[in-house]
């Protein structure tokens, strides 16, 4: 029994979903409204360090935290230094960093304002707030069809997922709510935009395998085994090929600043 529900996933998130979270990584750190170089920056929610590589690639300094010990032990002794920690409750005094990031994290809080809250405190003043969720609105039917080959191979949708998508996920998924939250927590400049992502997932391989990279699939694949996990993937591979797309997940991506005090 663990809290952690990403335990066990950093191999198949670090080969598989970040086919899509790479990418949008690279789109968050754009929106920054100052050059990142040479900035201490928070990767708040880090998982394996895919934004945190986005920002390196920026020559900025990411420090990484996550309630995750096994996302954060992905390729650990490669990548920026991280801490295991709550975003609601950071181990780090006020103004410790010169920005932070919030990739796809403030959508599995239940008070979303709470987190966001706690990255404005830790951040200088003048720093920015960058994050990005899923939109209400995403919708992918090549998506959808991986998850019901899966279903009918005899994945159950996990309880703690099911709970974060319905009472978590909706609350900042549109750029009104996200916009409006972000002013009352007292933000400024606060620009959001809710628009598609291309991701470059245009094949079913590449879509089943960041479809499976996430960590609803892990305790399953795992219980499962390789040979059968092999087979189930060319099973999802053959039934999202007729239909498949190029995958373009719908984000609302959010740009603010921490006011000057
Ligand atoms: C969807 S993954 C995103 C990981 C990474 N930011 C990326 O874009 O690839 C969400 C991450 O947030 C972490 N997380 C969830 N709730 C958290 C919390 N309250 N505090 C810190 N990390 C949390 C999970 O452990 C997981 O690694």
């Amino acid at each position: 029994m663990t809290l952690d529900n990403y335990a066990g996933a950093g191999r198949r998130w670090a080969a598989g979903a970040t086919l899509v979270y790479g990418p949008i990584a690279r789109h968050i750190v754009a929106t920054s409204p100052h050059p990142l170089a040479g900035r201490v920056v928070l990767d708040a929610g880090a998982g394996t360090g895919v934004a945190s590589a986005a920002l390196s690639e920026q020559g900025a300094r990411p420090v990484g935290v996550d309630f995750s010990w096994d996302m954060l032990a992905w390729n650990a002794a490669a990548r920026p230094p991280a801490a295991v920690a709550d975003i609601c409750a950071l181990p780090l005094v006020d103004c410790a960093v010169d920005d932070c990031v919030a990739a796809f994290v403030l959508n599995h809080l239940f008070e979303p304002a709470a987190g966001l809250a706690e990255l404005i405190r830790v951040t200088r003043p003048g720093g920015a707030v960058l994050a990005a969720v899923f939109a209400n609105a995403a919708h992918s039917e090549s998506r959808d069809c991986v998850d019901d080959t899966a279903r009918g191979e005899g994945w159950q949708t996990p309880e703690w997922y099911l709970e974060i998508k319905t009472k978590a996920t909706p609350i900042l998924g549109t750029a009104r709510d996200m916009g409006r939250t972000a002013e009352e927590a007292g933000l400024i400049d606060v620009a959001v935009e809710e628009r598609t992502v291309d991701v470059g997932v245009t094949e079913p391989e590449q879509l089943v395998e960041y479809r499976f990279g996430q960590a609803q699939f892990t305790m399953w694949l795992d219980r499962i085994g390789p040979e059968r996990a092999k087979e189930v993937r060319q099973r999802a591979t053959d039934a999202v090929r007729p239909i498949m797309r190029p995958y373009l997940p719908t984000v609302v991506f959010l740009s603010a600043l921490h006011p000057e005090r």
